[in-house]
């Protein structure tokens, strides 16, 4: 079955942009690894306000060459981008995706669409960059109600900027 990875930035409290959607907390002179991540999945999950501020970071679309699926509740317009807007059910939608054929899938994010595929169960590991910032407010990791759930740590990693990387696994009984 294809696995969902969800890899993502956060601050130290969890937060993974400010309340105005800010990124600046986030090291952007160091790759950490991403050129690396990027070529391991063909096919990226993105809420639709993480959609709309990729769009806005000014570069060309970052994920040409992948398979885009990007929610929303609302029917949108078709993009410029190699996109697919989704209005069902983002478990349902992702729970038949991973069943098909394929490689690794990224949850991009934002924190929405994070907590739905937590609460369902859906995130196989996650790769948490963690920066040695609290900001007190913002769009949190995981937004939504979820059950607990448990992830074995498999490896870490201390960057000399002082960015944790964690990657863990989902914990099966
Ligand atoms: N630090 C990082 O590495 C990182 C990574 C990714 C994102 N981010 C940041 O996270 C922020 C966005 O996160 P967010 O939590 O505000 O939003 P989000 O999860 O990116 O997107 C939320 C949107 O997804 C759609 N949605 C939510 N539930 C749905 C459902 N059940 N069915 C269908 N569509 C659904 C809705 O779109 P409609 O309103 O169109 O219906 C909703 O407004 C941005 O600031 C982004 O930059 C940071």
């Amino acid at each position: 079955m294809r696995k969902v990875i969800l890899y993502i930035a956060s601050s130290l409290d969890g937060y993974i942009a400010g309340p105005e959607n800010q990124l600046d907390f986030l090291f952007h002179d160091q790759d950490f690894g991403y050129e690396n991540f990027l070529p391991t999945i063909d096919t990226t999950l993105m809420g639709y306000k993480t959609y709309q501020e990729v769009l806005g970071f000014d570069v060309p679309f970052p994920y040409p060459d992948k398979t885009n699926y990007v929610f929303s509740r609302q029917s949108r317009p078709a993009s410029q981008h190699p996109v697919t807007f989704v209005q069902e059910d983002p478990a349902t939608f992702i729970r038949q995706l991973k069943q098909g054929s394929g490689g690794k899938i990224w949850a991009v994010g934002g924190g929405q669409l994070n907590g739905l595929l937590l609460e369902a169960g859906l995130i196989d590991e996650v790769e948490l960059y963690l920066h040695p910032i609290a900001l007190g407010s913002g769009i949190p990791l995981f937004k939504g109600a979820y059950a607990p759930q448990a992830f074995r740590l498999i490896s870490s990693a201390i960057h000399p900027s002082g960015v944790i990387i964690a990657k863990y696994q989902k914990k099966t009984v």
